[in-house]
């Protein structure tokens, strides 16, 4: 056998046995195991995880009336909690709420704004009648056995507490309540909140950025 021939043999011997080499490599390669650490650690720890914030209701509206969550669908809930005896707080975010609402124009009627009272013993459904009628023309009061609103302040995460060292305790008592303005998409689910102090101008801003054309 010429010289020549053989080493053209063991050249293509060598190189069947590397792309056997490669093929076993690409193959252990691909079915390793793959250490837990290096899957979704790093992304999925990195994902904060979705905080659900609303739920349904069934409460009763200012004229008497039994409505749910699902009473507005179609249009944005603006929302806020609080009680109509509050002397600063509930009244200055009503009134924001209020003027946002004037600013938008006729876009106005696409949203649906809401106080949830947090004090269902006083705001009955006559005290809430007068109340929300000092603010704006469409805000529409909502109250309900005290089971019931603790449940929608749960589900929208409001807090709220009876101040218990009043010191007249009978009727004047004031409570403590965390203060958000929530805006609700027209299917109900939560698009955003706003906290306390955010001026007329930036609320109206960004409620319009959530209507569709
Ligand atoms: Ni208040």
């Amino acid at each position: 056998m010429p010289p020549r021939s053989s080493y053209m043999l063991i050249g293509a011997l060598l190189a069947t046995l590397a792309a056997i080499g490669l093929i076993a490599w690409v193959v252990w390669y691909k079915t390793r195991p793959v250490p837990v650490m290096q899957v979704g650690s790093v992304s999925s720890t990195a994902v904060t995880p979705t905080i659900q914030i609303g739920g349904p209701f069934a409460l009763t509206d200012n004229k008497g009336r039994a409505v749910t969550d699902k009473t507005w669908r179609g249009k944005l809930m603006l929302i806020y909690f609080g009680y109509g005896y509050c002397p600063d707080v509930c009244p200055t975010e009503l009134q924001i709420m209020s003027n946002a609402l004037d600013a938008m124009g006729k876009d106005a009627k696409r949203i649906q704004p809401l106080f949830i009272t947090v004090d269902p013993k006083r705001d009955t459904v006559a005290f809430l009648a007068d109340y929300v009628s000092h603010f704006y023309p469409r805000l529409i009061g909502l109250t309900g056995s005290p089971e019931a609103i603790r449940k929608v302040a749960d589900e929208y995460r409001v807090t709220y507490e009876k101040v218990e060292d009043d010191s007249d305790a009978s009727a004047d008592y004031s409570i403590d309540h965390s203060s958000f303005i929530y805006l609700m998409g027209t299917d109900g689910r939560f698009l955003t909140m706003f906290n306390t102090g955010t001026d007329a101008v930036t609320l109206a801003r960004t409620i319009k950025s959530y209507l569709k054309p």
